[in-house]
């Protein structure tokens, strides 16, 4: 299966990344997650974005280079998390790091266009919308 540079990223990316993909042993081995844009394959992606943003996503995580503001709340819930975020804003947020309002995301979030293709974005898309809304602020 193809599945675009992003696993090279993964490996080349941090230690603390890979760990946190080989400790999880409940999820679909790579092999067997075709690459199409559903959540199932998104929940898969979504293994990279948890290295920072937390097991639920929720953020409040100190990742980036001392300064790094805490990683953000990426949940669907409606004010903790990106709840109110259209289909288009995440995808500007992570091809060109700008929030809905235009503000820039900080330079510790990597910007994705540039390691993820347009399945691979809009599968994580898909299965966000579908996980659990943690209403923590990070
Ligand atoms: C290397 C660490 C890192 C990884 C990996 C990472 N992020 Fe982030 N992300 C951050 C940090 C730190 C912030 C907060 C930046 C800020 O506050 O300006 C953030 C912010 C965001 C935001 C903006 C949220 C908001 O409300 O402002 C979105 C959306 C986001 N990340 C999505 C993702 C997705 C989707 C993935 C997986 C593909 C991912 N991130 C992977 C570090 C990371």
């Amino acid at each position: 299966m193809k599945l675009g540079p992003l696993p090279k990223f993964i490996s080349a990316f941090s230690d603390d990344l890979l760990a946190a993909r080989r400790i999880d042993h409940d999820r679909a081995a790579p092999d067997a997650v075709q690459p199409a844009v559903t959540a199932e394959y998104g929940e898969y992606l979504a293994n990279t974005c948890r290295g920072c943003h937390g097991p639920n996503l929720a953020g409040g995580l100190h990742v980036g280079p001392p300064g790094s503001p805490p990683s953000a709340n990426i949940t669907p819930a409606k004010s903790a998390g990106i709840g109110t975020w259209s289909h288009d804003d995440f995808i500007v947020a992570l091809r060109d790091g700008k929030r809905p309002d235009g503000s820039d995301i900080d330079q510790a979030m990597p910007r994705w266009g540039q390691f993820m293709n347009e399945t691979e974005i809009e599968a994580i898309w898909k299965y966000l919308q579908s996980a659990a809304p943690v209403e923590q602020q990070s």
